[in-house]
């Protein structure tokens, strides 16, 4: 008996220290983030579950179902954050989205059951480097590595929490309507829309949540700024393919390219789906959906009814991802569906065209299954996502204040028919399939060198650390202008006395010579 006691403490031990070499202790802190977000986050910590580590997520939207995964739900209502998108479809949106950032944070940053949270349990820290800025406040002072994580792209200040350089001569802002190469007003205009953006967050967002932090008694007094605690950041994860970008940037090693971790292999569809999809012949099958945060039924009557009647009109069949069983005037080319396997719907090859509001993750699996994409941007990203695949020739956008049953009609019609959007579709598709290395190994192989190398000093960018001025030697070129100027100057001086000189001896001279004649 007592020798099995011993056993079995041993085989404790070994069992605990087997997990422990096997598994880190990550904490994901994404607590406020919407479903869109949550695509990338979410895989992410799927993908280092499924390799063994032991993950605790902060979040307001429990969703993952993993042995390895626990979800702190903060109980948080997001709505606020998430108007009916049909109505807030400007660019003002963005700004009263970011006003109400400092007390929803704050909100979030005083639950229990994030107090309660010690940073110090955990291998490595992750954090959304969206809306979330108040949660720096519990890594400063702490040597645990930390990676931050973007769920689109770098955006202003996020290029200096890596000490990337950014370029807005030829790298257009997301949500501007250019691309390279630009002229010089674009590049002006390029240029003062970055500085004003990186001005706004860096003296308005960031101070006032800051502010609300600190006044709340949350965030010690004297912290650090949000911005020098996410410079700690081992690395930023960004939800971006670089063979996809366009113009291609330089990146310091310390970004790192995670997008398309959503996209698979397709999978047989259910049947009635396939037989629906085979049934649609030569013509093949439009697929619509408007993702998952903008919701179909806040979708207004007069755009409604401009699908149902170009639909109808339509050889092909349409699967419409609809949030209720029926509608009025339903064509019987078209079927609804409240869910949908997009993946596999869009990896048939017969489905021709994807209806979409041009969120990431659909741009992506579009591209990934190589199918053209209409776009009907809403909100946030969409419209620069739309307008990046525009320029890039696999899509063309609609603006949902320009759409006519004659404009909806005619785009369709001109995309099924003109190959150029499948030739090029294609193309980029073999692109985003031809990596080095899977998105999914990415994120383990450099989440696991960030804790094998302590947040991974010797690849961090020594431009943190530098002056605007310094960074682009602004200070060298102006000290080589005015010196140049100076010895302009001083040359001039030289050669107006050598001239005036000269003259005066060859005026003299010519004169004694015609004295002489
Ligand atoms: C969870 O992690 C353990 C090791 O810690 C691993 O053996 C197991 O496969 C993981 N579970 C899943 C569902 O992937
Ligand atoms: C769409 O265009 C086709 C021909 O190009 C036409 O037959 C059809 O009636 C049009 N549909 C609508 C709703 O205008």
């Amino acid at each position: 008996m007592q020798v099995s006691k011993v056993q079995l403490v041993a085989l404790l031990l070994l069992l605990s220290c087997g997990m422990y070499s096997h598994g880190s202790k990550i904490l994901v802190i994404a607590p406020l983030a919407g479903k869109s977000h949550w695509q990338f986050f979410g895989e992410i910590i799927k993908t280092l579950a499924d390799h063994g580590h032991q993950i605790t997520s902060l979040t307001s939207m429990p969703m993952i179902s993993h042995n390895n995964v626990t979800e702190i739900d903060i109980e948080f209502d997001m709505s606020p954050l998430i108007p009916n998108t049909f109505e807030n479809r400007g660019w003002w949106a963005g700004f009263s989205m970011m006003a109400k950032v400092p007390g929803m944070c704050t909100e979030a940053l005083s639950r229990k059951n994030v107090r309660d949270i010690k940073i110090e349990e955990y291998d490595l820290v992750f954090i959304s480097l969206f809306v979330n800025d108040c949660f720096f406040g519990l890594l400063d002072n702490t040597e645990v590595p930390v990676i931050s994580m973007s769920p689109n792209t770098l955006v202003t200040t996020f290029h200096d929490i890596v000490g990337n350089v950014d370029f807005p001569s030829f790298v257009p802002m997301m949500t501007l309507p250019m691309k390279h190469p630009m002229t010089f007003t674009q590049r002006l205009l390029n240029t003062l829309a970055n500085l004003f953006s990186y001005a706004l967050t860096k003296f308005y967002y960031h101070p006032s949540i800051e502010k609300a932090c600190k006044d709340a008694g949350l965030c010690p007094r004297d912290m650090r700024s949000i911005q020098d605690i996410a410079a700690k950041s081992a690395f930023v994860f960004i939800n971006n393919v670089q063979a996809l970008e366009t113009p291609v940037r330089p990146y310091v090693p310390a970004v790192i390219h995670a997008g398309g971790l959503n996209c698979r292999p397709a999978q047989p569809l259910p049947e009635d789906l396939a037989s629906w999809i085979e049934g649609s012949g030569d013509a093949g099958t439009i697929y619509f959906s408007l993702g998952s945060i903008v919701k179909p039924k806040d979708m207004p009557e007069n755009f409604r009814e401009v699908f149902v009647k170009v639909f109808a009109t339509l050889p092909q069949r349409v699967i419409w991802k609809w949030d209720e069983a029926s509608m009025p005037g339903l064509p019987p080319n078209v079927k609804l569906a409240k869910w949908l396997p997009q993946q596999d719907i869009l990896g048939h090859p017969k489905v021709h065209l994807f209806i979409t509001h041009g969120g990431l993750f659909s741009t992506l699996e579009a591209i990934y299954h190589a199918v053209p994409i209409l776009g009907f941007p809403v909100f946030a990203d969409q419209g620069s996502n739309m307008i990046k695949s525009t320029a890039d020739g696999i899509a063309e956008t609609i603006e949902w204040d320009d759409l006519t049953e004659e404009l909806l009609n005619n785009t369709v019609q001109k995309m099924l028919t003109d190959l150029k959007y499948q030739k090029t579709v294609n193309h980029r598709s073999q692109l985003m399939r031809d990596q080095p290395m899977s998105p999914r190994d990415v994120v383990v192989y450099w989440t696991e060198y960030a804790i094998r190398h302590k947040g991974a000093p010797h690849l961090q960018s020594p431009v943190k650390g530098m002056a605007w001025y310094q960074i682009y030697n602004v200070d060298v070129w102006l000290s080589l202008i005015v010196f140049s100027i100076a010895c302009l100057y001083l040359d001039m001086k030289i050669i107006i006395a050598v001239v005036r000189r000269c003259c005066y001896r060859t005026k003299t001279t010519g004169e004694l010579k015609k004295k002489k004649e």
